[in-house]
């Protein structure tokens, strides 16, 4: 039976690192209200109008494809998560797939907006694609580049602590081992607040769905009929939104129901976990995800401590450093979960190579 395993993995991280205290002058926060609240004491910037979100995914590739021994031309199938893209469209898939020099056009390029969730989305995706025998060396990678859409005042404070740019990738191919390779994925999602968790201008929406006092402004008419509005500018509405309490409980939550889905799923506990890595969107959620499910501390991987919440970028990132580490070694049952904005969450189980 065919299934799919990591041939190569990758990481970037740019090289400006900014800490709490260096924030700490630019709006009214702390290190420690940051480190207590989050476990981040530092994050990466990228380097402004020469670094973006697809250059980032560019070196994360490039390591990614060396450790699997290929070339970017034997890349088959691009598929790319980021909720910070360079341009609104088209996607950074194709971007990047220029950026590479990849010449080959018989290689697709898929766009994934599901913000944390976007890597086990886009493992899901490329895994039924290696299974059908349609692809042979999927790129999946995650990137985001946040500092440019954050508001590094007091106002933002509460979204702009959290967040850092970074760029993490796979190369995806089949494997007919029976030790190795994904065992099983799980996507979910609830719309209900799609809103809590969100960059909602510029945008088609007109106000339709912001019929209440939510966003101070209930009378669709002041949004316009375009896309952006001055409005949006003067009150600095481009900024994301984030109700940090309701993410928090609901993440809590769906973070264990989703890894034992994916452990029923396959016939195994919590005890039977190697590595679990989950999205790194708050040190305490980890946490808090790894008492529920008892495990010990070298069973989970953590660095938001360095790089912050890098959102789609964070699953490939921390499993990637976590590799180099030997912390993830041949035959470990390697367990992903993410949960974030939509609100979507999933997981996935794998035996890695
Ligand atoms: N520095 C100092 N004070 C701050 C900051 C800051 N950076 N941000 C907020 N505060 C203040 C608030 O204004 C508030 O002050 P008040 O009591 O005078 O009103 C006080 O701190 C407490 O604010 P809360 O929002 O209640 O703080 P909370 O303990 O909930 O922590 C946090 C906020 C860290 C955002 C928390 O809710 C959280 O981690 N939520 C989950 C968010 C998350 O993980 N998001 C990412 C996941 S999804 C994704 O990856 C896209």
């Amino acid at each position: 039976m065919i299934k799919t395993k990591i041939a190569g993995i990758g990481k970037y991280l740019p090289s400006k690192i900014v800490t709490n205290a260096e924030l700490s002058k630019m709006m009214d926060t702390t290190d420690e209200w940051i480190v207590e609240r989050t476990g981040i004491h530092e994050r990466r910037h990228a380097e402004k109008h020469t670094e973006t979100t697809t250059t980032l995914a560019a070196h994360a590739t490039k390591q990614a494809c060396e450790r699997a021994g290929i070339s970017v031309n034997d890349i088959d199938f691009i598929i790319f998560a980021t909720l910070s893209p360079d341009y609104y469209f088209p996607g950074c898939g194709v971007l990047l797939q220029r950026e590479l020099g990849i010449t080959n056009t018989e290689c697709g390029a898929l766009d994934i907006r599901n913000q944390c969730s976007g890597f086990i989305y886009g493992l899901s995706v490329a895994d039924q694609f290696i299974k059908s025998g349609m692809y042979k060396n999927i790129l999946l990678v995650g990137s985001e580049m946040h500092s440019m859409g954050l508001d590094f005042t007091t106002r933002g404070r509460t979204v702009s602590v959290i967040f850092g740019d970074g760029a993490g990738a796979v190369i995806l191919q089949p494997t007919q081992e029976d030790n190795q390779g994904v065992l099983t994925t799980h996507l979910h999602s609830d719309g209900t607040h799609a809103e809590e968790l969100a960059m909602i201008n510029p945008g088609s929406h007109g106000g339709r769905h912001l019929g209440t006092e939510q966003f101070g402004y209930p009378d669709p008419s002041v949004w316009g009929e375009v896309f952006v509005t001055q409005k949006m500018f003067d009150d600095a509405l481009f900024y994301p939104n984030m109700n940090g309490q309701l993410v928090f409980k609901t993440a809590v939550t769906k973070f264990p129901e989703v890894i034992m889905e994916a452990l029923n799923k396959t016939g195994h506990t919590p005890a039977d976990i190697d590595m679990l890595i989950p999205h790194q969107a708050n040190l305490r959620i980890s946490q808090f995800v790894q008492k529920v499910l008892r495990l010990p501390d070298e069973k989970v991987y953590n660095n938001i401590q360095k790089y912050g919440n890098t959102t789609a970028a964070s699953i490939p990132i921390a499993l990637c450093e976590a590799w180099e580490n030997g912390l993830v070694k041949s035959g470990d049952l390697v367990c992903l979960a993410a949960f974030g904005s939509g609100f979507t969450w999933g997981s996935a189980l794998l035996r890695w190579v």
